[in-house]
């Protein structure tokens, strides 16, 4: 398939953009460079560098697109509460013009980046794809108009369109001739923070909390390798359906607490990895895991790199690699 992959020089935009180049299939990535990176766009690829919501149109006006993966966003939680304005206008506006050249073009499928921010707070662990969506910063509300824009869309113009709700992707793609991992100039991210305590650019790791109600008081989350991601991601374009929006949690069903990461990180990288204990973050749900079992019931999807010393040691040999 000839396949647009917008934000295809960022982490998991690029890790699914190698994975669809070995799967045969050509590749246009269409991004701004404003969070990713040019060496990040694999190679056999095209990069067309570009704003989405002004370039898209044109992209996908050259024709004969079988689909397109939107994965461009901006996805710092903290910044969204304090600038929502770009959340909107990066996210949703920019998505908008997206869909719109898409049903111009006639192009058939579109598998999006969703997110566990949708949800917000969770009333059940596992978190299935019926809970109610109730996102508690603009993030995630930007994440879910795009998934209720794209329903529309797929309802009255006949799109296939598939929604994959990501819980915390960690690790890289690292290959003999590929690393692709997370490398952002505003770190966010557990592993990757604890990643730099190892290599030594950073004195320690702060872990947000100790006191929350889980086995030892520091919140769990659902890491998800970002190939087995990748993989969701072939399968939901060789899915779908003209008219449906699906939507799927992505996760590997379990659970690890900060203490844990930071434990396995100490493990894999045989650095001490200090680490202190910091008031919470706001807006931090004490416990996400997903529940998977749609994605593995209707697409066949199974996640096989769910040990957390292999995600963070894939994570370690990227940062390593650098
Ligand atoms: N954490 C620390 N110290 C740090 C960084 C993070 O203790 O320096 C903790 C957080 O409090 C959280 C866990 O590590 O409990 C994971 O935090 P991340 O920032 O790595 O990931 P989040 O769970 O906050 O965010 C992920 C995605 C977001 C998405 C969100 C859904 O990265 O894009 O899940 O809730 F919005």
């Amino acid at each position: 398939m000839k396949l647009l992959v917008t934000g295809g020089a960022g982490y998991v935009g690029s890790v699914c953009a190698a994975h669809l180049l070995e799967a045969g299939h050509e590749v246009v990535v269409l991004d701004d460079l404003s969070t990713g990176h040019k060496d990040s766009v694999p190679p056999g690829a095209e990069l067309v560098e570009g704003e989405l919501g002004a370039t898209a149109g044109e992209v996908l006006g050259r024709g004969g697109f079988d689909g397109v993966l939107h994965f461009a966003a901006r996805s710092l939680v903290g910044e969204s509460v304090e600038k929502p304005e770009l959340y909107w206008d990066g996210n949703v506006v920019a998505s908008f013009r997206l869909l719109e050249a898409i049903r111009e073009h006639g192009v058939p499928r579109l598998v999006f980046s969703s997110t566990a921010a949708t949800y917000g707070e969770p009333e059940e662990v596992p978190i299935r794809e019926t809970a109610p969506t109730r996102p508690t910063n603009p993030y995630g509300a930007s994440k879910l108009a795009i998934d209720h824009m794209i329903t529309s869309y797929a309802a009255a113009h006949g799109l296939a369109a598939t929604s994959l709700r990501y819980f915390n992707v960690a690790g890289a793609h690292v290959t003999d001739e590929l690393k692709l991992g997370e490398r952002h100039a505003v770190e966010t991210h557990l592993i990757p923070l604890v990643l730099q305590v190892a290599s030594g650019t950073r004195e320690h790791i702060s872990m947000f909390g100790e006191d929350w109600p889980t086995p030892d008081g520091t919140c769990v989350r659902d890491y998800i390798h970002v190939d087995d991601l990748a993989e969701a991601h072939l399968l939901a374009l060789a899915n779908a359906t003209p008219g449906e929006h699906s939507i799927y949690n992505l996760g590997s069903g379990h659970g690890f607490s900060v203490r844990e990461v930071v434990e396995t990180c100490r493990a894999v990288t045989g650095h001490p990895i200090p680490a202190v204990v910091a008031p919470r973050r706001a807006g931090d749900p004490a416990v996400l895991v997903a529940s998977s079992e749609q994605a593995q019931e209707k697409l066949g999807w199974t996640p096989t790199r769910t040990d957390i010393g292999q995600i963070v040691s894939d994570a370690w040999e990227f940062v390593r690699s650098r």
